[in-house]
């Protein structure tokens, strides 16, 4: 029988069907969990929990590019879903008090659309160009020169009658987001000027604070002890940590429950079938193929993929890199493999011939 468990695919999968008009793509994707995210989102520097290193780096190269007036140069941030690389640059919108344009890389299917997009920005505008790996060749080539010298280089019509046009675009700055950075191009990956951050895992600490901050603005009573309970099972992810709190929120308010504490926690989280390392029925899944169905591995991805019936980048962005995070999974030459670790944690003895 399958339970109704708790599937964070819904929440970081990548978007396999984006819109492809430029209008639906400037409005951005749209579905309950964006707007979670936006009622959540910290407004200020200060109360974006986190990620120190790279708001100090963040913070001198705005301030010096305010002080030449000029736009800051283009940025590239990546790392696992749900970190708050879109957050992040709605925060250097604010502080540069410019608009952000938002697009994602499936979304822009046609030089057509990239060119349209480019030329309505205003000066100093930001364009937040989020799964920028998932960005075709074609678009890319345009947007080389567009990023580097600021023009945009369009061929009028077809075979020996083809000309280039080339259009002087307004300043702007580029900022980029993915999941997947070794799928950038090189040359896209060298026109980020202004910087490459990684954004890494948060920490249990950083996570309580977050779910502390959040449960204030939802107005929901919560302890500290039952905050670090959300935290440990948030996947060091924050997206996660206000999905999971606002679950525990609906279920201490339907058992007329005035404060989230660990108990009510605690039954959500049953409910949802989320453990106590916060893996889902899917991680789970995943792990248990791994181990019954391939002795451990290593197994292909694609076969991995057959075998619990999700799509292969679904693993490879949502599961995996928290397994890999966990030490459940290895990422080898030959195939993904499952540790020891993973053994233990599904209560299953590991083969005699590997190390713990
Ligand atoms: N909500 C989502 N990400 C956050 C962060 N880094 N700090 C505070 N609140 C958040």
């Amino acid at each position: 029988m399958s339970s109704p468990k708790n599937n964070y695919n819904n929440l970081v999968k990548p978007a396999r069907n984006t819109p492809a008009t430029t209008s639906k793509m400037l409005a951005g994707v749209g579905g309950e969990d964006k707007i979670l995210d936006q009622t959540l989102r910290p407004q200020k520097w200060e109360e974006y929990i986190g990620q120190e290193s790279i708001k100090k780096n963040l913070k001198i190269l705005l301030e010096a590019a305010k002080e030449r007036g000029e736009p800051p140069e283009h940025l590239l941030f990546y790392g696992p879903a749900g970190l708050g690389k879109t957050t992040l640059a709605y925060l250097i919108a604010k502080e540069l008090n410019v608009q952000m344009k938002v697009t994602s890389g499936p979304a822009i299917e046609r030089v057509g659309d990239l060119a349209s997009i480019l030329t309505n920005l205003t000066p100093k505008d930001i364009l937040f160009i989020d799964e920028a790996h998932r960005l075709n060749k074609m678009i890319e080539e345009v947007l080389y020169p567009a990023m580097e010298s600021g023009s945009l280089d369009i061929i009028i019509g077809k075979g020996p009658s083809a000309r280039t046009i080339q259009l002087d675009l307004p300043p702007f700055t580029l900022i980029a987001a993915t999941t997947r950075i070794a799928m950038l191009s090189s040359p896209l990956r060298s026109r980020f000027s202004g910087g490459t951050f990684r954004l890494d895992f948060y920490n249990d600490d950083e996570i309580k604070r977050i779910a502390l901050r959040s449960a204030k603005i939802l107005n929901a009573d919560i302890n500290g002890p039952a905050a670090m309970e959300i935290a440990k099972r948030s996947r060091f992810t924050p997206r996660i940590a206000n999905h999971l709190l606002k679950r525990c929120r609906d279920y201490a308010q339907v058992h007329k429950k005035d404060l989230i504490d660990l108990e009510s926690v605690a039954q959500t989280f049953e409910l949802l079938g989320v453990d106590e390392k916060g893996l889902s029925s899917y991680d789970r899944r995943i792990l248990e193929s791994l181990i019954d169905k391939f002795g451990g591995g290593p197994v292909g991805l694609q076969t991995l993929s057959s075998a619990v019936a999700e799509e292969e980048a679904t693993i490879e962005e949502v599961c995996e890199p928290y397994l890999i995070q966990l030490g459940f999974i290895e990422r080898t030459p030959r195939g993904r493999l499952a540790t020891p670790h993973a053994y233990k944690h599904l209560g299953k003895n590991p083969p005699q011939n590997t190390l713990i």
